[in-house]
């Protein structure tokens, strides 16, 4: 057999690799915690469920517009603009199956060899990983630790070349909780008035998940960019539906149909029930939200009180989705060493900050998608293995 070559370039996202193995080591019988795996420890909330099982019973067992359904994509349009207050043409929005496939899809579109996209870093490793299998060539865009993990729009307006195609950026972020303040937004937004070929996607999966007050500032809100702009959102996170893989993106009127053919290749529609459980989700009560952050704001102040408690550990305080990130150096250990002695030693899953990209050195990602019990124990074992 002879593979293509860009094969050998593709990443992975090894949380699913220290998922595995925590289940290995758990099916031997070992008291595993898992603070790797990015998602809501909660059920999703049973409206939706019903509302799944009833499109099943109603007969909605077919093929769909590759685009979605046309009501999941009108609940998507008003939600937004009730949220944001920002109107979109639900013909501009995609149904996708999870929040991957739009990343995927807008790297396809811009990247090829010769060209450059920016990305985060540390950042959620599928857009390194896609950038570098398309052949173009990945630009990181660095988020310090001293910054709160936000991206600096000088810095970023900086790395702009001619070859530039995409912009990827991320707020809330995944893995550090990082949350860009509005101002670097607007600055990143008025730069690129200068670089009208540059598209942007902003991914805002976790845009319902903030902390202390903070808003959520959505890309949208930006009028001038709307011809170029792609938002990332879905359930997966906010309304705790990580296996029913159901996303959603708003793209300008021109890659509009660019994506819906790549969609028609790749996997012709999200399947019908689950775009029903999306509507529900959307238009039903959101007091499972609300309870999920209340859950989410009250394990961030114990893990980072406890992760800071821990000699070698400086944890800074993230605003948003439901990671802490801390600084690991001051335990002598680079992080897979520590990703692997948690694992192995502690029972408890955690994922390399390197995991994220090169600039993850350092870092330790912890996913607080766990109960305060566990958390609590987790922290007990942790501070056992650095002792
Ligand atoms: C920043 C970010 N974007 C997108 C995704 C993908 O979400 P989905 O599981 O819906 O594909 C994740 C999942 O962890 C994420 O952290």
């Amino acid at each position: 057999m002879q593979l293509a070559k860009n094969l050998s370039q593709l990443g992975t996202e090894t949380a699913f690799e220290v998922l595995a193995r925590a289940a290995k080591l758990a099916a031997a019988g070992k008291d595993v915690i898992n603070l790797g795996i990015g998602q809501p420890d909660f059920k999703t909330p049973t409206h939706v469920v019903e509302a799944a099982i009833k499109a099943m019973r109603d007969g909605h067992h077919g093929y769909t517009p590759a685009k979605g359904i046309p009501a999941l994509r009108e609940a998507v349009a008003n939600d937004v603009h009730i949220r944001r207050g920002v109107s979109v043409d639900p013909e501009n929005i995609m149904i996708m199956p999870g929040g991957k496939p739009t990343m995927f899809f807008a790297i396809m579109m811009f990247g090829e060899p010769g060209a450059e996209i920016i990305y985060p870093n540390p950042g959620f490793p599928i857009y390194e990983s896609a950038i570098r299998y398309v052949g173009a060539k990945p630009v990181p865009m660095r988020l310090l630790e001293e910054k709160g993990f936000a991206f600096s729009a000088d810095e970023v307006l900086g790395q702009i070349t001619d070859k530039t195609r995409l912009i990827i950026i991320n707020t809330p972020a995944n893995p550090t909780g990082g949350v860009t303040p509005k101002a670097e937004l607007d600055k990143l937004a008025a730069g690129l008035e200068r670089w009208p070929n540059v598209a942007l996607m902003s991914d805002e999966i976790y845009d319902r998940m903030l902390y202390d007050g903070l808003q959520h500032a959505s890309m949208l809100a930006y009028e001038g960019l709307r011809d170029r702009l792609i938002v990332l959102n879905g359930w997966s996170k906010t309304y705790a539906m990580t296996g029913w893989r159901l996303g959603y993106s708003i793209w300008p009127e021109k890659l509009i149909s660019h994506v819906e053919k790549l969609a028609v290749n790749n996997h012709s529609c999200v399947n019908a029930p689950t775009q029903f459980a999306g509507i529900a989700a959307l238009e039903g009560p959101q007091s499972a939200v609300d309870e999920m952050l209340v859950a989410f704001s009250e394990r961030r102040r114990v893990i980072v009180d406890g992760l800071n408690a821990i000699p070698g550990i400086r944890c800074a305080e993230p605003g948003g989705a439901f990671y802490a990130f801390p600084n690991i150096e001051g335990t002598g250990m680079d992080s897979k060493t520590l990703q692997s002695r948690l694992l192995e030693e502690a029972g408890v899953a955690v994922v390399a900050g390197t995991s994220f990209g090169a600039l993850g050195e350092g870092f330790v990602r912890f996913s607080y998608a766990a109960s305060l019990a566990e958390i609590e124990d987790a922290l007990a074992r942790i501070k056992k293995v650095i002792d």
